[in-house]
């Protein structure tokens, strides 16, 4: 082990609600302390600001111009061949603890046997409060585990539309012959065994324009302002969502990724990721493939040995719960009931 005691406090401690809380108490103290407003003050006050206003209007930039401050180019490099799945993890910079527990539990590569699986996971620039100490932390933490992409603008909710669509310009210029690509935020339990076996069927033909998920059909924008989901109507005027599948875990082919990412650029950007797919997938004119039912959950779950082995993905999953359940996840399942 590399990292020393404290940092790894501090990385726990940072991932953490009162973590966070933490940032901000701090943050509002050097701003009251001096009358200078420094960058992180002036985030958060703006962050205050868009949850009880209209969302100010994503500018169709980043794309041209994508560079990465921690890169593997050559990940998906691999004597026996391409990537049968690239997993494509959505952290924010100070979630530590939360990638060391994927590695340990769903996001480690070789637990599904006989299929190449290569994970990364996906951070933007850290808060700028403790930016450098989280940098040097983050610069660490890569060099024992060699997998953090790391793309090169602040990482918040709403350039999360940019930080997906970095993630595919990586794949399109690093891992462009993967066969299907996973797209999973870091809140979630995940059955890589089940994807892999039951979803997409390493022994089957690969399916070209194939995506699936949770389908949200019909979805108006939520149209009330100070929601999370809010939509104004300048951003987006139709009164009805396309088809698309739920942001905490899609996967597609690498096929169907390339030409997302290659229609990506001519509609205008949204902040909800999983409607911006949605709407390059109805420019495409590709549905999403319904998944077998009740297998990509958007909502918890409490852990059941035989529900989880049939199912691929459960949200809202703390890592301290599925760091808990992962032993006994694992364990055989031929007691379970068939079917
Ligand atoms: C990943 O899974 C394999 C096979 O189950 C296991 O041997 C290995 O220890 C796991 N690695 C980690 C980091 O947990
Ligand atoms: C997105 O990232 C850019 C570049 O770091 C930053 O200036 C901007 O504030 C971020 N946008 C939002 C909405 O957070």
């Amino acid at each position: 082990m590399k990292l020393m005691k404290w940092e790894l406090m501090l990385g726990a401690l940072l991932s953490t609600a009162f973590g966070g809380l933490l940032l901000l108490f701090l943050s509002q103290l050097l701003a009251s302390w001096t009358d200078l407003s420094s960058p992180f003050t002036r985030t958060s006050s703006k962050k205050f600001e868009w949850q009880a206003q209209t969302p100010p209007a994503l500018v169709p930039r980043v794309l041209q111009s994508y560079s990465f401050l921690l890169n593997h180019p050559d990940k998906c490099e691999d004597p026996r061949g391409p990537p049968f799945l690239l997993m494509l993890v959505m952290t924010r910079p100070q979630e530590v603890g939360v990638r060391q527990v994927i590695r340990q539990t769903w996001g480690n590569e070789t637990l599904v046997s006989g299929v190449i699986i290569r994970r990364l996971f996906v951070l933007g620039l850290p808060p700028p409060l403790f930016a450098q100490e989280l940098q040097d932390l983050l610069e660490e933490e890569d060099r024992e585990h060699g997998d953090l992409l790391q793309v090169g603008f602040l990482d918040t909710y709403h350039n999360l539309t940019f930080k997906v669509l970095t993630a595919l310009e990586w794949m399109a210029q690093s891992c462009p012959t993967a066969q299907y690509v996973l797209k999973v935020d870091s809140d979630v339990f995940l059955n890589p065994n089940y994807l892999v076996q039951q979803v997409l069927w390493p022994n089957g033909p690969t399916q070209l324009d194939f995506i699936t998920g949770h389908i949200y059909r019909g979805a108006n924008p939520v149209r009330k302002q100070n929601q999370k989901w809010y939509m104004s109507p300048e951003l987006y005027s139709h009164n009805q969502y396309p088809d698309y599948c739920g942001g905490p875990g899609y996967v597609m082919s690498g096929s169907l990724a390339l030409r997302i990412l290659a229609v990506a650029k001519s509609i205008k950007p949204i902040h909800l990721e999983d409607v911006f797919v949605g709407l390059c997938l109805q420019q495409l004119g590709v549905k999403p493939t319904p998944s077998p039912p009740n297998t990509f959950l958007m909502f918890w779950r409490k852990y059941d040995h035989c529900t989880f082995h049939r199912l691929v993905l459960v949200h809202h999953f703390q890592h301290q719960e599925l760091l808990q359940i992962w032993p006994d996840f694992i364990l055989s399942h031929s007691a379970c009931p068939t079917g």
